[in-house]
């Protein structure tokens, strides 16, 4: 094991202001223009070229002492939300209705810290590393997929990347080998009645009762027909129809998502919402139409990695602060990069339970005395995990 890196006051100080300055400036997913030039500036003043797979994304590479060795990547997203900030932090958003909510943010702020931190210990480095600021990390199609089609991992033997994680405890930092996030797709659907008077109701096909009926069904697919040890999540997000109170409608929309871990319960899923519509609409008289499209794949942590990365925590973290971490149903675009590459993504902690505000909140904000802690953690492991391959 080669020297352990030392993360200065200084590059504290600078990883944090580099936060306090994106957080001003959320962009939009597909629409990262600012945060974009920014990133490639700051990379440009620690000596380094800038390139880009897909026009929106920032990729740099550093280059080891040999010109060997395998190329290991560290992923940051850099999009925000449409979310008018409400934290009264004296570096709130300067963009009226749009927020770093998630604390993408801090994700650039740290991995920025890693590429200042290893330009400056590149003796100590073998092989390449490739640091890649992905755009639109919070919508789909995301940019970890259009990276990885226009051949970004190709060459990548590991990649790594961490979430600021509130439901996590601050302090803590959490990893799992295996699925650690959720897969997550969509699927919309349309009822087609025959609407009339709200007082002749026999004379109708009604989409409100069609729709109710379908939707109540839905819902026991998780809990009736998937085994209680399979994580999966259908939630139904937007039920449109009818427009007056006497009036019985003529068709009628909801939407909804589905979670899951394995990918049997993906194709579970999809064949029983059918079977459930069919049925529904049949006994109704009704017909409908839907699609299923399907999102983020589920993200795999590989299982050696993984447990090399927790190992580089040990370092700079007593052992009780390094935890196993909870399993999320939310969805995560790294996924994709984990179908490609061995992976190891994880869980900075900056919850305080009752004190702080959850992802996505317009109160959300992260603790800052962790950015650094991920800075070490991912230059630490790219160092050793370089040097163990040569
Ligand atoms: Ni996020």
């Amino acid at each position: 094991m080669r020297n352990q890196l030392q993360v200065s006051q200084s590059l504290t100080k600078w990883i944090i202001e580099q936060r306090r300055h994106l957080h001003q400036y959320p962009e939009l997913s597909h629409q990262e223009k600012i945060t974009r030039e920014y990133i490639k500036q700051c990379l440009n003043d620690l000596n380094y070229e800038t390139t880009s797979y897909t026009g929106k994304d920032v990729i740099a590479e550093l280059h080891g002492a040999t010109n060997q060795g395998p190329i290991l990547a560290i992923r940051a997203d850099m999009d925000a939300l449409e979310i008018t900030e409400d934290t009264n932090l004296p570096f709130s958003s300067k963009h009226p209705g749009f927020m770093h909510a998630c604390g993408h943010d801090g994700h650039m702020a740290i991995v920025l810290g890693v590429a200042k931190l290893l330009s400056e210990n590149r003796e100590q480095l073998f092989g390449t590393v490739r640091f890649i600021f992905q755009h639109a990390e919070e919508t789909v199609p995301g940019g970890a997929e259009q990276i990885v089609e226009a051949g970004g991992l190709d060459d990548v033997s590991a990649i790594l990347g961490c979430h600021l994680w509130e439901p996590l405890e601050k302090g803590k930092v959490g990893f799992r080998e295996g699925p650690l996030m959720a897969g997550a797709d969509r699927f919309e659907v349309n009822i087609q009645g025959k609407g009339g008077h709200g007082s002749m109701p026999h004379l109708t096909i009604d989409p409100v009762l069609v729709s109710t009926h379908a939707i109540q069904q839905l819902y026991s697919i998780v809990s009736r027909q998937i085994n209680p040890h399979q994580p999966a999540v259908l939630s139904i997000g937007e039920l449109k129809m009818g427009t007056s109170y006497n009036v019985i409608p003529d068709k009628a929309f909801f939407t909804g998502t589905v979670r899951y871990f394995d990918p049997d319960i993906q194709d579970f899923f999809k064949e029983t919402i059918k079977t459930i519509l069919d049925g529904v609409c049949k006994s109704f008289q009704a017909s409908y139409e839907w699609n299923y499209q399907v999102g983020e794949p589920p993200l795999l942590n590989e299982q050696h990695l993984t447990a090399f990365v927790k190992k580089q925590a040990t370092l700079f973290l007593p052992e009780n602060q390094i935890v196993e971490a909870e399993q999320s149903l939310g969805g995560e675009d790294f996924a994709h990069y984990t179908n490609k590459a061995n992976a190891c993504y994880f869980f900075i902690g900056i919850g305080e339970k009752g004190n702080t505000y959850g992802h996505h909140h317009p109160k959300f904000d992260i603790d800052e005395t962790m950015l650094p802690i991920g800075t070490k953690i991912l230059a630490q492991s790219a160092i050793n995990y370089l040097s163990n391959q040569k």
